[in-house]
């Protein structure tokens, strides 16, 4: 393999892609410019919808870019080898010009020839077919023709081998995915047969389906192809033999994380009684924690977002802190340059590429002081308060009007809240949070709190809408699996919502499918949602299924969607009936559509499914107790 820097395969793929009449486009800003119903661009595509539907693209039906993406779905994930929040894609398109064949040829070229990655250290998968699109024979057969052995071809499924829409609707279609080997030894199987040993490194997506508000997909007029390719990971595999481990010790990673190293005194991990091996694995984490996110967070701040309460800002303010945090465990100061020295690392690492981050070098640096300098003030006494909060629970659980203070008083956002509380094996009252939010928006709805107004209630919509569609799911799982499923756990950000349930099996793809199908049926019912107020004991009567313990009090509150026998007399079975401080919305119409991302185990006996809402509108209205 040739030892590229990451510059070097950057420029490779635009020149190759020159080479073969695709017109080289400028990448597009991290906020979508059209797109409301997203936070950030998150692939490649995404500013390009207009031309994959059937528009005319100025610079021709042939492009290449370098695109900047932010995931925040898998935020908990990063620490580990290849996970980050920011990370810049290679993407390449035929707008309704070549099809499969010349896909599969130009991505295998790339790989084998440009970047030199030997046969046997790759292996790729197709789609397994499903009622929309045939299983993917045609793309394995170019594969094959390309010299890729039979047994490195895996077939996989919808919710592995299909792409997109982006949004809640638009273009998709199967895929056709590129690994290479990370396993010990000799490479094995394919990805179908060793998922973990087989990293991804790139997709050729045949766009060829709009999926429609209706959950249907059509035909599109033209067949398409999105190529994504990840740079860092790229970059990793190709430098392993210079000794790169994971994507944070590339050529151009590397130099921040030394960065974050080079500004720790001591370590309060050390302070913990732990083994080396621990406290190396742990301060490791952490390092990488604050070099992905303030790598993220600067370039978020380059394309004009500032920290703040609601969206994007949001999203920002939690990456800055729980660097910060991470710093503090680290034994790095905090005085308002911590975060800016980053800054200037990453700024030289990127800011030749990325122009823009030199140019607004002044402004990044000045946000990230501020944030910092502003929870530097109550960092320290917020985890004083934690620390005690701690000591002070019975359960294990913090209850919400902690976790509130916290956030409130100490600026601790939520999640970093649950992250804490997490490492001390306990978990939030989310539901407990969200209410004395509500409560104290109420109290305050004319004076001081003028700083939550606007946003907050789109933040919350979308949480809002998303435990609405826990509440879908949770009545799906039932009728689909079995009574015995009940809720485990749940957790909900404002991209998606996690739930887990116990359940001996994995579930099969029929009965993901069935469940997607009775939560979007609801939804496109339109049911109403409303509560009443009953006894846990009158609760149970009715047969209101929820987790019954002692943080509700004697009175609770009873949801229920689709049409409500009480206080009417006449027994109409409603879809879902739960016990739940709230809120949710007026009506499941305002879900949008409902998606199911990913299945899997959770522990012995538990399953745990990811899924997200989207299309629905921004405002809502919040159910009401029932007349
Ligand atoms: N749009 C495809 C992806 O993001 C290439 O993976």
């Amino acid at each position: 393999m040739r030892p590229l820097t990451t510059d070097d395969i950057r420029q490779a793929y635009l020149d190759f892609f020159r080479d073969h009449d695709h017109a080289v486009i400028p990448g597009a800003p991290l906020v979508p410019e059209n797109d409301p119903t997203v936070l950030f661009t998150t692939a490649g595509m995404h500013p390009l919808v207009p031309y994959l539907l059937g528009e005319a693209h100025p610079a021709g039906k042939r492009l290449v870019d370098v695109q900047r993406c932010v995931r925040t779905q898998d935020i908990d994930e990063v620490g580990d080898e290849s996970h980050l929040t920011m990370f810049e894609m290679l993407g390449r398109w035929s707008l309704g010009d070549y099809f499969k064949e010349s896909a599969i040829e130009m991505s295998f070229e790339f790989l084998t020839r440009v970047l030199e990655m030997p046969l046997e250290m790759l292996a790729v998968s197709c789609f397994e077919g499903d009622a929309v699109a045939p299983k993917d024979e045609e793309s394995a057969g170019y594969w094959k023709k390309m010299g890729i052995p039979e047994e490195r071809i895996g077939f996989l499924p919808k919710a592995k081998n299909w792409w997109g829409p982006a949004g809640a609707t638009g273009p998709c279609g199967p895929d056709s995915e590129m690994f290479t080997w990370i396993g010990e030894g000799e490479p094995q199987g394919n990805p179908a047969t060793h998922e973990n040993e087989w990293l991804e490194i790139g997709n050729d997506v045949f766009i060829q389906y709009t999926k429609t508000p209706e959950g249907t997909f059509e035909p599109l007029r033209q067949k398409n192809v999105d190529e994504g390719m990840g740079l860092d990971r790229l970059a990793w595999i190709l430098q392993r033999e210079e000794g790169a481990q994971n994507v944070f010790e590339t050529d151009r990673m590397k130099p921040i994380l030394e960065a974050v190293f080079d500004l720790q005194e001591h370590s309060a991990f050390a302070a913990k009684n732990r083994d080396e091996e621990q406290i190396h694995r742990e301060e490791t984490r952490a390092a990488r924690i604050i070099t992905d996110h303030l790598r993220a967070a600067i370039f978020i701040i380059a394309d004009g977002v500032a920290p703040s309460n609601v969206d994007q800002g949001y999203v920002l303010r939690r990456l800055i802190r729980r660097a910060i945090r991470s710093a503090r465990t680290l034994g790095i100061e905090h005085r308002g340059e911590f975060s800016p020295t980053i800054a200037r690392a990453v700024i030289k690492e990127y800011g030749e590429f990325y122009a823009h981050l030199h140019e607004r070098e002044a402004v990044i640096l000045a946000t990230l002081r501020q944030e910092e300098e502003q929870f530097g003030r109550t960092i320290q006494e917020g985890l004083k308060r934690f620390e005690k909060t701690v000591k002070e629970i019975s359960g294990s659980t913090i209850d919400g009007i902690s976790a509130f203070h916290l956030y409130d008083t100490y600026g601790f956002p939520l999640e970093l809240t649950k992250e804490m509380a997490k490492e001390q094996g306990l978990n939030v009252d989310e539901a407990g949070f969200k209410k004395t939010f509500e409560e104290h928006q109420d109290k305050s709805r004319a004076g001081a709190e003028k700083k939550f107004k606007g946003g907050l209630a789109d933040h919350s919509a979308e949480t809002t809408k998303l435990h609405t569609a826990t509440h879908l799911l949770n009545a799906a799982l039932r009728k689909v699996l079995g009574n015995h499923v009940s809720q485990k756990g749940s957790n909900i950000t404002a991209g998606r919502l996690r739930f887990d349930f116990n359940h001996p099996d994995k579930m099969t793809q029929e009965q993901i499918k069935e469940v997607e199908k009775l939560v979007n049926e609801a939804i496109k019912a339109d049911l109403p949602v409303s509560f009443h107020t009953t006894t846990v004991e009158g609760a149970k009567k009715e047969g209101a299924i929820g987790v019954f313990d002692e943080r509700y009090g004697s009175e609770v509150k009873v949801y229920v969607v689709g049409p409500s026998d009480h206080g009417h007399g006449e027994f109409i079975e409603p879809f879902s009936k739960e016990i739940c401080g709230g809120p949710h919305v007026a009506h499941t119409g305002m879900l949008g559509s409902f998606a199911i991302q990913k299945e899997e185990s959770s522990s012995a006996g538990v399953r745990r499914i990811k899924a997200v809402v989207e299309g629905g509108p921004k405002e809502i209205d919040v159910a009401k107790e029932a007349a």
